[in-house]
């Protein structure tokens, strides 16, 4: 097995897999971003989004609203592009401003067209194992473990963190009576009592905390699989912006049996996974319903 367990290489595979079945199928996926606000770090993810799209051959519709915008004005929006044939997918930036109801916001979303899946439609399939797009947090950790070979049958997996988009989809998702799910999962948050003992027991941890080098090498197994969703932004002692993660990386390093870099894991994947259920949700608006299971089985089997 691979020590770094780099996103890049996993979203290269997805990348391919949807370029070659737009062209298979004639696709012109066509995607709604919405932006509120001016947040540098959420035009930073729009601008990769956008160039994200341009090389997939996916049309990506920048809509930039105000941070004042009230919730029927969103609402309105999103209705507009529900009821509007060619577009196939719609995204709703984070964070929105605090007068819209964030996890209202989602049920505004077409289930069919929610490519960030933030409605309950789709949530709700996850727990029941059902077919749906998937959040693309969650499913990039997945595909880590997938493409990188890493048993996950039977092992106790633990997350950190029990947000909506990351830690609870995630735990549903790695329950799933898969070959390459199965899992025994463990979530936990702030106010878990014993912490560090539950890291400790837990053959592969998953940090979504936001809290930066928040796990550190004495709380893990020896020959622990670490994952890392964390994106923090931190100020270098040489004054320089950086980004780390929730894992201390350098100090779980020769610990760990492998381990996903912040910049260059967890977060390289999800773009590409935003594309691949836009690619589902276009085939879809043209009759042909291939589950998300088809897809990933098609990127991963494909040696
Ligand atoms: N790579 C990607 O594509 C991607 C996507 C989304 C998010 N992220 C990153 O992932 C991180 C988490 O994001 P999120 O949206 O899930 O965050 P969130 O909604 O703020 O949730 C954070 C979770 O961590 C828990 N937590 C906070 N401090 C803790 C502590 N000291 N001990 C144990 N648990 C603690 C919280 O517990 P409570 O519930 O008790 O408050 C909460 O469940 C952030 O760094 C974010 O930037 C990355």
């Amino acid at each position: 097995m691979e020590k770094i367990l780099k996103g890049k290489p996993i979203a290269s595979r997805i990348r391919k897999t949807i370029k070659e079945l737009i062209v298979e199928h004639g696709l012109e996926p066509s995607m709604l971003l919405i932006q509120t606000g001016d947040d540098p770090a959420s035009a930073y993810y729009v601008q990769n989004i956008i160039s994200s799209g341009a090389k997939l051959g996916c049309k990506v519709e920048l809509k930039n609203l105000p941070a004042n915008l009230s919730a029927q004005d969103l609402k309105d929006v999103i209705a507009q592009a529900n009821a509007d044939p060619s577009i196939h997918g719609i995204m709703l930036q984070k964070p929105l401003p605090t007068q819209i109801p964030d996890a209202e916001a989602g049920t505004w979303i077409d289930p069919n067209k929610d490519i960030d899946s933030l409605n309950p439609t789709n949530l709700g399939k996850i727990i029941l194992s059902m077919d749906s797009l998937l959040p693309c947090t969650p499913t990039a950790v997945l595909c880590t473990l997938r493409h990188y070979e890493i048993p996950v049958k039977g092992k106790h997996v633990l997350i950190i963190g029990r947000s909506s988009i990351v830690g609870k989809p995630l735990a549903n998702m790695l329950l799933w009576k898969k070959p390459w799910a199965d899992a025994s999962v463990t979530v936990c948050h702030s106010r878990t009592e014993n912490l560090n003992e539950m890291i400790q027991s837990a053959d592969i941890v998953v940090a979504a905390i936001g809290v930066p080098n928040f796990v550190k090498a004495d709380m893990i197994k020896k020959n622990a699989v670490l994952l890392d969703v964390g994106i923090n932004e931190i100020i270098n002692p040489d004054e320089s912006q950086g980004y780390v993660g929730d894992i201390d990386y350098n100090s779980c390093f020769d610990k760990a049996l492998a381990i996903t870099p912040v910049p260059g894991g967890i977060g390289t994947v999800t773009t590409s996974l935003l594309f691949l259920n836009l690619l589902k949700a276009s085939l879809a608006a043209k009759g042909t319903n291939k589950n998300i299971d088809d897809f990933l089985d098609l990127i991963f089997e494909e040696k």
